[in-house]
């Protein structure tokens, strides 16, 4: 009887994992196809000129598609899972996180046509649906902030696991996060533009941040069969990234209307985001020391190994790109696209994939094949370090001839050979998807079958 409920409830998570992370591969697949044509746009203009392919609809599509289709829904998906299995419990209103995946769809599919069919609300980045589509999205991440904050509330011992601090930080700082981001007072003049440096750079730090770390703070102990390093180090960096990261996002805005005391608090502030990076690091790769051949042996530990890096330099980068002399030269130009995929892709899209790699296959007893986990991440790896180089090069080039008051023309032409290279790049990218989409294919969709015949009456 107990072994049946047992068997009944790993099941269900295996099911909802799995229908999870299928739903965001779909949206990785769809706003990644559409993230290549973008950067095809670069050095071919005249390539697709339709209004519903036209850059100002796609690059939308592309970056809320990518930020809540693909990577919220994927970490929600892992949140519920690894609340349960961490807290020894099933997960607590199954048909809620069903619910919060429908709605999280919905709000995607709405997002993108409305997008496409020309519908936005302004030019805030990263919050371009209507506003009626972000207020479903939002109840879908409010139904599995229930369920994860519910299913760690029913677990068998009192303290509470480090990777649920850091999902449920996460949980609540989006809700607050969405919730300002809609409300119509907050939204005019130059208010607005703080509550944009507050609203963008939080969906990163607050949010996605929070909730991957949480991923790899389960997942790495799990993979090497050992303790986090130290608990105490997850917690100092849990609190500081609380209290330094809600202020950073003004150094978007530097030599802009707002007040100048904002800007160089912004800044001090970025500066004090190296003490949560650098423990956060030494944490993750203190807890992997001596283990280096499990490493190269596992699916998803090179995955996590990746990640980890990308977090340290990426974050690195952002503090010293926040200095004014930096800023001077560097923004508005690709450079910072180079960041934005250095962090988004380099750190929060590997910790997923790793995670993806390392949760999955215990829930469904599934294992994808060795060689095409390999191709996945050598092409994601080499393209998104070739993406971040040459973005890096090609920005740095655009700010000098800027800051040289040369014609606009003398900086497309500096930039223009980094953006082919960025094209290439991000080929090699997308080509890694479909690779990674197969192998979730081989993780779940037979797992599946073989649920579906074991229901069969015999
Ligand atoms: C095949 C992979 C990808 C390609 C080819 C790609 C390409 C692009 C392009 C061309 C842009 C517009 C850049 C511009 O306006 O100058 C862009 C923007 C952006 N993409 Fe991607 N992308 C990819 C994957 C991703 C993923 C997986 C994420 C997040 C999880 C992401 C997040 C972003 C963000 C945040 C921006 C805005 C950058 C900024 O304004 O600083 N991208 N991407």
């Amino acid at each position: 009887m107990i072994a049946d409920a047992h068997e009944s409830e790993s099941r269900a998570q295996a099911a909802l994992l799995s229908a999870y992370i299928a739903s965001a591969t779909f949206w990785l697949i769809v706003t990644t196809a559409v993230g290549v044509l973008l950067s095809f746009k670069f050095p071919f203009p005249d390539l697709a000129t339709s209004p519903y392919l036209s850059f100002g609809r796609l690059r939308p599509i592309h970056t809320n598609g990518t930020f809540y289709g693909f990577a919220s829904v994927a970490l929600c998906g892992l949140s519920i899972y690894i609340a349960a299995r961490s807290s020894g419990t099933g997960i607590f209103a199954k048909p809620v996180a069903w619910l919060s995946l429908a709605l999280m769809n919905v709000a995607a599919i709405a997002g993108t046509v409305t997008l496409d069919l020309g519908m936005n609300d302004g030019s805030q980045e990263y919050r371009e649906w209507l506003w009626w589509v972000r207020l479903i999205f939002l109840i879908g991440v409010g139904c599995s902030a229930v369920v994860t904050a519910g299913t760690v509330a029913r677990r068998a011992e009192r303290p509470i696991y480090i990777a649920n601090w850091y999902t449920l930080g996460g949980f609540t700082f989006v809700t607050v996060l969405w919730i300002v981001a809609l409300i119509p007072s907050y939204q005019v003049g130059v208010g607005q533009v703080s509550l944009q440096a507050f609203y963008m750079h939080n969906a990163v730090g607050m949010w996605f941040t929070f909730v991957a770390l949480g991923a790899a703070y389960y997942s790495l102990p799990k993979l090497l069969n050992r303790p986090i390093y130290s608990y105490s180090l997850g917690v100092l960096a849990f609190w500081t990234n609380a209290v330094f990261y809600p202020v950073i996002g003004a150094h978007h805005y530097e030599f802009s209307p707002l007040p100048w005391w904002l800007q160089t608090l912004a800044i001090v502030f970025s500066v004090g985001m190296l003490i949560p990076v650098f423990a956060g690091t030494a944490n993750l790769l203190l807890t992997t020391r001596g283990g280096w051949d499990i490493v190269r042996r596992s699916y998803a530990l090179p995955f996590f190994a990746a990640g980890i890096a990308y977090y340290f330099l990426g974050s690195s980068q952002g503090t010293f790109e926040a200095l004014r002399t930096a800023q001077a030269y560097w923004h508005f130009t690709s450079f910072t696209v180079g960041h934005s995929h250095a962090t988004m892709y380099g750190f929060i899209t590997f910790i997923i994939w790793g995670a993806v790699y390392a949760l999955l296959p215990l829930a469904t007893g599934r294992q994808p094949s060795l060689l095409l986990t390999g191709v996945h991440f050598w092409f994601a790896l080499v393209g998104v370090t070739l993406y971040v180089l040459v973005l890096s090069i090609g920005g740095t080039l655009q700010g000098i001839e800027w800051a040289s008051g040369n014609p606009f023309i003398n900086s497309v032409e500096a930039a223009a050979p980094f953006w082919l290279a960025r094209a290439v790049a991000g080929t090699m990218m997308f080509i890694a998807h479909l690779v990674f989409a197969y192998n979730v294919y081989v993780m779940t969709v037979p797992q599946r079958r073989a649920a579906a015949a074991k229901a069969q009456p015999a």
